[in-house]
């Protein structure tokens, strides 16, 4: 039956609409057409911009890592701030920006969010815009045998693990084991919450905090000791639930190390302990908040063909909306998880060019051809590897896997990986650190922004800084 066009769909359909989104994107593209290339800071702004920088660091309780104040434009990898410069950058809001500045894509979701009734969307309250997005990322999960068939939004990473876990527990409780303990791998980032403060492997976060969850930590693999490793890590599991049998709701497993350092994984070191996971009923929750979307496959699990174990999944960054994802087994009660905010109409909307993107284009591995995403960042590794041959006493690497690249200056040390970020970023490139035991300085790439010669120009900035750095090295 035919049915008249919803009020919305009508102004969505005005032509004055169409023409204004038409004159927004010819303006767009005149800009960005004008962003090529790194630029210093204009002096006549260099004033007030650290007046700006001074004043906010001040009200905001602390400074921030790098003197950076976008100026809310830039193009693909290049982003310009608000002190005139231009920089590539190299981190993209540490793996959200991964579509790269000012997507024509992303312009388009925010019109379109602009003519919408509301600014945010809820758990109470929301467009059928959620309904849409949340069927395309269950069909994305599930393309290669996960049963991941429930999907609820949320607007952090650290959302998304705390629905998670409390998902894990109810299961727990609900099966007649309540637990109270967690698993997770040494090294773990999980958010900065209470709980989760808790339960990232990182000291500094929890200093002076209560403790809010009890973790017991399980060494990750390492790619020098495969066998060995994967045995020191299936002992601890073992010893640990032994230990506490039945106390355990779920392990969180990031497949590459985030902040830990970008220290990948393989299937069997997985499997073996998942095996073990299944057989005594706990949850295995995947932490792709910082992996999805940078290996061959949108989630690294489908990466891993680990897809028929994953019980929960949690995403974030790059979606622009945060979500768990969890089986039939695990749908957790009424009144377990709601939200006032579940996203914002413009982040609803850009993630589902977002999922549509990855679903349909050359980004990721189809029919036996290697996507974009692995080739870019085999080329982007190839040249870091190249550097690192030329000059092993500068670095070592390249680290991680797919677009989660890695490098270790010099010895590893922290003031080592600082003072390249900040040689990289005083000369147009921004990155960040990872690692614990090794820092090592991480890039997330806006990938599909990305050109061969915009990789060769941020190696050869790179190259440049590590001489530059080597040589102010006592
Ligand atoms: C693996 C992982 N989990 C959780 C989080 C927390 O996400 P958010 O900062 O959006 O809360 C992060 C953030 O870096 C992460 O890398």
């Amino acid at each position: 039956m035919s049915t008249t066009p919803l009020l919305a769909e009508q102004l969505v359909d005005d032509p004055r609409v169409a023409e204004a989104r038409k004159l927004i994107h010819a303006a767009l593209d005149e800009q960005r057409a004008k962003l090529t290339g790194v630029k210093p800071a204009d002096p006549a702004r260099k004033q007030s911009y650290d007046a700006t920088l001074e004043q906010f660091s001040q009200q905001r309780g602390g400074s921030l890592w790098y003197p950076y104040l976008g100026s809310g434009f830039g193009s693909g990898p290049f982003v310009e701030l608000a002190d005139g410069s231009v920089k590539y950058d190299m981190i993209a809001g540490i793996g959200v920006h991964f579509f790269g500045h000012s997507h024509p894509a992303f312009v388009d979701a925010s019109l379109d969010a602009a003519l919408t009734d509301t600014l945010m969307q809820g758990a109470l309250q929301q467009n059928a815009d959620s309904a849409k997005l949340t069927d395309s990322i269950i069909q994305l999960a599930n393309a290669s045998g996960a049963k991941l068939n429930h999907c609820y939004l949320t607007t952090s990473g650290a959302m998304a693990n705390e629905n998670a876990f409390k998902i894990a527990f109810q299961k727990a409780s609900r099966d007649g084991k309540p637990a109270d303990r967690m698993l997770a791998f040494q090294g773990t980032f999980c958010g900065r919450t209470l709980a989760l403060s808790s339960m990232s492997d990182k000291p500094n976060n929890r200093v002076g905090l209560p403790h809010a969850l009890k973790v017991d930590y399980v060494p990750f693999y390492d790619e020098t000791d495969p066998e060995g490793s994967t045995k020191r890590s299936v002992d601890r599991l073992k010893e640990y639930l032994k230990r506490w049998p039945k106390h355990y709701a779920g392990f969180k497993f990031e497949l590459i190390q985030g902040e830990g350092g970008f220290y990948p994984g393989t299937t069997d070191y997985f499997m073996a302990l998942i095996e073990i996971l299944k057989n005594e009923g706990v949850a295995v929750i995947a932490d792709e908040i910082q992996t999805f979307c940078r290996t061959s496959r949108p989630f690294a699990f489908q990466h891993f063909g680990l897809d028929e174990h994953m019980d929960l999944v949690n995403v974030g960054k790059s979606t622009q909306v945060c979500f768990t994802l969890f089986t039939d087994e695990y749908k957790p009660q009424p009144g377990l998880i709601a939200q006032t905010f579940t996203g914002a109409s413009s982040s609803i909307k850009a993630a589902q060019f977002v999922i549509d993107t990855f679903a349909n284009g050359d980004l990721y591995e189809r029919d036996g051809k290697e996507g974009k995403v692995m080739t870019l960042s085999n080329r982007f590794r190839g040249r870091i590897q190249a550097i690192a041959e030329k000059h092993p006493d500068w670095v070592s690497g390249p680290y991680g896997l797919g677009a989660m690249i890695a490098f270790q200056p010099f010895d590893g040390t922290i003031d080592d990986a600082k003072a390249v970020c900040t040689d990289l970023y005083e000369n147009g490139v921004v990155g960040f650190l990872c690692g614990r035991e090794k820092a090592r300085v991480r890039f997330l790439p806006s990938v599909p922004a990305l050109t061969d010669a915009h990789i060769d120009a941020v190696c050869d900035i790179l190259e440049a800084s590590l001489e530059r750095v080597s040589k102010t090295r006592g």
